[in-house]
């Protein structure tokens, strides 16, 4: 059976109070909504709010980050049983904002999925990309080669466990700057093809979605889920208005 996309919003900007009245909206807008899966990722500060407001809501909850310790806590951050305490569905690991300011590698990305994985109950968003450098000099798919086998290494993944893999330019990202959706297409291709010969063919069909991320809205969004490999898009700026989010998930099974 095909599964059904997904769109993540990633709620980086608003403050407490606009995240409460946004996610009220996205209830209310979302109620009925079975197209595709819908997942709301805001600032740690605001998810016990936002799980409450959208419990029986279709829309998920996640988070946008992890920590890959359970046992040795560390001030300030999160791990992801406290996540699941509260409710979180997903949570966004390794995204470009945090490699780029907190030096975030793929060594430490690797180690948050396994800790997300060992909670079980969580689906892992990894984010990869290549940077506008990379891109020209021919590069990018070798980048995320590099990535993806790095990240995914040392997984052993049960049959229940689903990941996500979100394809993020680093120069898309926040900046207008739209891919080519056929190139989208092509590094969705890279990827899958890379994960089932690390998972087989059946694994990666079942469990796994690659989805793409960088300066998508409601206007360019169905260029790139309608391509084969596309399993759904990564919203940053747009998905914090409800209308558009709501016309980007409506756009997913056209
Ligand atoms: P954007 O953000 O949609 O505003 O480019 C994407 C992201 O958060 O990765």
């Amino acid at each position: 059976m095909k599964q059904k996309k997904l769109v993540v919003g990633n709620w980086k900007r608003p403050t407490i109070k606009e995240t409460e009245i946004l996610a009220k909206k996205i209830k209310e807008k979302f109620s009925s909504f079975i197209d595709a899966d819908v997942v709301v990722c805001p600032n740690n500060l605001s998810i016990l709010e936002v799980s409450k407001i959208l419990e029986e809501s279709p829309v998920k909850v996640g988070a946008q980050n992890a920590y890959w310790e359970e046992k040795n806590p560390c001030t300030g951050e999160t791990p992801p049983s406290m996540l699941l305490e509260a409710n979180c569905r997903y949570v966004i690991l390794g995204h470009h904002e945090r490699r780029h300011v907190f030096k975030e590698d793929d060594e430490m990305v690797k180690n948050k999925l396994l800790s997300v994985l060992r909670v079980r109950d969580i689906v892992p968003i990894i984010c990869i990309g290549e940077t506008l450098d990379e891109l020209k000099s021919g590069r990018r798919d070798y980048v995320l080669l590099e990535q993806i086998q790095h990240i995914l290494s040392d997984v052993q993944l049960n049959f229940n466990q689903k990941i996500v893999v979100n394809y993020s330019p680093i120069w898309a990202i926040g900046t207008g700057n739209v891919i080519n959706p056929k190139e989208a297409e092509e590094a969705a291709q890279v990827i899958k093809i890379n994960l089932r010969e690390v998972f087989g063919y059946d694994l990666v069909n079942s469990n796994f979605k690659v989805i793409y991320g960088g300066s998508i809205n409601s206007e360019n969004v169905h260029d790139f889920v309608v391509q084969e490999n596309i399993d759904g898009v990564l919203v940053g700026g747009a998905s914090v208005d409800a209308d558009e989010l709501y016309k980007i998930a409506s756009l997913m099974s056209k």
